[in-house]
């Protein structure tokens, strides 16, 4: 790790050199004289596949972004709505049509409504507004949005289609389409209606049960209508500790805190319990949670990061990774994940408005030349899967047992996850969503590194797979919507009580199918696909033969080591040809 603390000691005395200048985000869009092509965040789709469109098209009233789903009705074009940044991992925004004749309506510039009504504690925005941009408003207003996601680059129209949550068992809990009260939606109509119409949902409205989480399939949302509170503070401290307990722990500690969660480190022995309260607006403290993991990066440390996994990945050094993933978790500890009191962490607890202490994303306005953030496309960093499954409340201490016996087979197995976050456990609320959770949930993410080939397996890929597969298949736990690779949402279909009933809404807003894509018909009706050679190694699959994985390297399918029913990729020394 010297070689670490030596560049960024290069890089400091760089950064006083250097030129000012901003590497933001890039526009998903890429358009040429023959069509565009859409990407999200992080450039790569989860089929590597890319989007390929005829037009796309960037209203900036609702009356243009009901012209626009006109256009594409009257066309016959299919049609997808995506916002500034394109934040979704899986290709829900691509509407991918075997005609090629697909249409795409940017929110980026539909971005300026924000209207509070704070007599009613409602606020109602324009769909492209950003996140950070409504908090701000609605903090500068007296009042608090209760939920948000942690990662602030999101629009509200795509945040809350994809079910979008940061973490409570408190309220109406995490999640924010839960706080949805009203929806505005532009739908396909008849050619005497204009090609298109805006229906204009209310609270009781069942439609809206359908809408407030749809997976961009039922229509353009013009306007979202969510209910606020009045402005409040928290407090938060980190509690690094051990994990002995966190299967019997978790569900008291969501209990006792109302933003709760929890960070396992598997490989570390480490949990960190966030205590995580509301307290009253006259408690002392601005502090501000400013995530490491969001915050802007130097290219050259994010690039000399990932050169390091490569050649660790190419080494098989898993010790290399635990090395890594130790230096990780201790820094993190050192800066609090990222909490401010003030311009820098001075010890806890960290208090501090709901509008700073929620949701962070400050590489998103990165100043300088040499920064970005650390998995900006243009720049050769981190790169990684995102794996989220959500689970009843009730089966997730099970799950946890298990993944623990997984664990200590081998511990440093779970070093390449503990190198991003390990298993970050939050907690959200059943919801009426027919597509949201329909009883209290935990959440769990963990990251690990992709390779930039898909036919290169990948270290360690069989342990992940296990997890995957316990999680997905052994606990029925759900895919959350806007991450995962295709074989996570295997069956989902049958693990929503209200499927049908967002079905039904489907037929009714959309019967033409104009906001379908071939990607979204086969995730949602279909099972799995054609099964091609190294299908499992991108989780475009789960393998059955040697040939989904990659005999010619060595990995070959295999039963799970502790889960017996998984399929996984495996390394066996003795099949590779060059060693055996
Ligand atoms: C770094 C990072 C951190 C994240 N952290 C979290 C987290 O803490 N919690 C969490 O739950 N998620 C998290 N996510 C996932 C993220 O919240 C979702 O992917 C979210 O949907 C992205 O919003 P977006 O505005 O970029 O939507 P897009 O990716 O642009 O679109 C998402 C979907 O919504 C549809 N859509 C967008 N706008 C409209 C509209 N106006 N009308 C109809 N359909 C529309 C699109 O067609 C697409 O299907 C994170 C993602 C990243 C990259
Ligand atoms: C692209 O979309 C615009 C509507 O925004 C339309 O006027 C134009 O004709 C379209 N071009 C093509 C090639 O479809
Ligand atoms: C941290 O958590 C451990 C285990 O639950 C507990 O024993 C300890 O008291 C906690 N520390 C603080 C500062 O709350």
């Amino acid at each position: 790790m010297s070689t670490y603390r030596c560049l960024l000691g290069v890089i400091h005395i760089f950064l006083l050199i250097q030129a000012i200048d901003a590497i933001v985000p890039p526009s998903p869009l890429s358009c040429n004289p023959s069509g565009c092509n859409l990407k999200n965040s992080y450039g790569v789709w989860s089929d590597r596949k890319d989007c390929h469109i005829l037009n796309v098209t960037y209203p900036t009233t609702e009356e243009e972004l009901r012209l626009a789903v006109a256009y594409a009705n009257q066309n016959g074009f299919k049609v997808k709505v995506v916002s500034k940044f394109s934040h979704t991992i899986p290709k829900w925004a691509c509407p991918e049509a075997a005609s090629g004749n697909g249409f795409v309506i940017s929110t980026e510039k539909y971005d300026s409504g924000v209207e509070i009504d704070a007599a009613n504690l409602v606020v109602t925005t324009d769909a492209g507004v950003g996140l950070r941009q409504l908090i701000d408003k609605v903090e500068e207003n007296g009042l608090s949005l209760v939920a948000a996601p942690y990662w602030e680059g999101v629009s509200v129209g795509g945040l809350i289609s994809t079910g979008a949550h940061g973490s409570s068992w408190w309220g109406k809990g995490g999640a924010v389409h839960d706080y949805v009260v009203g929806l505005s939606v532009i739908v396909p109509a008849s050619r005497s209606e204009g090609y298109a119409k805006v229906l204009r949902l209310e609270a009781k409205d069942p439609l809206l049960n359908a809408a407030k989480l749809s997976l961009g399939m039922l229509g353009a949302i013009s306007k979202v209508k969510l209910s606020v509170e009045h402005r409040f503070k928290r407090s938060i401290t980190y509690n690094f500790t051990d994990d002995a307990h966190i299967e019997d722990m978790y569900v008291s500690h969501a209990k006792k805190y109302e933003f709760a969660d929890i960070d396992w480190y598997p490989s570390k022995h480490t949990a960190v319990y966030r205590y995580d309260s509301r307290v009253p607006l006259t408690a002392a403290g601005d502090g501000v949670n400013d995530f490491i993991g969001f915050q802007p990066n130097s290219i050259l440390i994010s690039e000399s990061v990932r050169a390091s996994e490569k050649l660790m990945e190419n080494t098989r050094s898993i010790k290399g990774k635990c090395t890594m993933a130790a230096t990780t978790v201790g820094y993190k500890k050192v800066a609090a994940n990222g909490l401010k009191n003030g311009l820098i962490f001075t010890g806890y607890p960290v208090v501090g408005y709901q509008g700073k202490m929620q949701t962070s994303g400050s590489c998103l306005y990165s100043t300088r030349i040499d920064t970005a953030c650390a998995w900006d496309p243009r720049i050769k960093g981190l790169f990684f899967y995102e794996s989220t499954a959500i689970f009843p409340a009730s089966k997730f201490g099970d799950f946890i047992r298990y993944v623990k016996k997984l664990r200590d087979l081998n511990p440093e197995n779970f070093c390449g996850i503990d190198i991003y976050n390990g298993f970050l456990i939050r907690f959200i609320k059943a919801s009426d969503a027919y597509l949201g959770q329909s009883e209290d949930s935990v959440v769990v993410d963990f990251n690990y590194y992709r390779a930039d080939d898909p036919t290169t397996p990948r270290l360690n890929q069989d342990v992940w797979e296990e997890v995957e597969q316990l999680a997905f298949f052994k606990y029925g736990a759900k895919p959350h919507w806007a991450k995962n690779r295709n074989s996570a949402f295997l069956g989902v279909q049958n693990k929503y009580p209200k499927f049908n009933q967002f079905l039904a809404a489907k037929k009714q807003m959309d019967p033409q199918g104009l906001f379908s894509s071939k990607w979204s018909e086969e995730i949602l009706y279909e099972m799995e696909a054609e099964k091609a050679d190294g299908c499992a190694l991108e989780g475009m699959c789960i393998c059955s033969e040697d040939r989904h994985c990659s005999p010619q390297k060595g990995y070959l399918c295999k039963q799970g080591l502790v889960y017996q029913e998984a399929r996984v990729c495996r390394l066996s020394v003795s099949a590779i040809p060059s060693l055996a």
